[in-house]
């Protein structure tokens, strides 16, 4: 039975896109896992706590309570009451949140917060199918060329086309140590296809 999928791969290669239309096509929630990183990251930033200090990054999750709530049409993160989630994706948290995946107790907290949510489910991120998810029925691995990236970013952010590369290529560098294909991933490179083929290709190698 199918109960976990997983979509894994680089900074803007666009998981969250295909993962919410892979799960909206299986009938199943879609949860972003980045989105846990960003909010700490985001909370760090408001708090002016330094996001090399592990220890006080872990005490500011415990006197603020994140929950990821992974709707069907798009994922958002709370905090006591208040949405947090369009405060995510700013230039300013993408600087940050590389720096505040790095620590591993760090990510032992969002593993435990994943591994919490009611299966099945479709998950992206960058480490779902190798730490997180092992047992995932189904592994993917998007990559796209810094440059394809970077186009599709700079819409979304501030800074011209070659800002927004150097900015992912820095992101890239940072995450190499957590972002890997699982070694029975399917690898997709993205460059080239548009978001309706990267769906079709995945939903193909989904078994039934
Ligand atoms: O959409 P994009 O790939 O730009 O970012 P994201 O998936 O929201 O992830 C933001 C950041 O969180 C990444 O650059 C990683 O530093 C971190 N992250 C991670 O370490 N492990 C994950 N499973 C997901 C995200």
């Amino acid at each position: 039975m199918l109960v976990i999928v997983t979509i894994d791969g680089v900074a803007a290669s666009g998981k969250s896109s295909v993962a919410a239309r892979v799960a909206q096509q299986l009938n199943l929630p879609f949860v972003s896992s980045g989105l846990l990183y960003r909010a700490v990251a985001r909370l760090a930033l408001k708090h002016d706590v330094p996001t090399q200090d592990q220890e006080a990054l872990l005490r500011l999750l415990d006197s603020h309570a994140l929950e990821l709530r992974p709707y069907a049409q798009g994922n958002e993160v709370w905090c006591e009451g208040e949405d947090l989630t369009h405060e995510l994706h700013t230039a300013e948290v993408d600087a940050a949140v590389s720096r505040v995946a790095q620590h591993s107790q760090l990510r032992a907290w969002v593993n435990e917060q994943l591994r919490a949510l009611p299966e099945p489910f479709v998950v992206e991120g960058r480490d779902m199918g190798t730490a997180v998810f092992p047992q995932a029925s189904v592994k993917f691995y998007l990559t796209a060329s810094a440059r394809v990236r970077a186009e599709r970013r700079a819409g979304e952010r501030t800074g011209d086309v070659d800002a927004v590369e150097a900015a992912l290529r820095e992101r890239d560098r940072h995450d190499a140590a957590q972002s890997r294909p699982a070694p029975d991933a399917l690898l997709l490179d993205t460059s080239n296809l548009s978001l309706d083929e990267v769906v079709s290709c995945i939903l193909k190698a989904v078994p039934a």
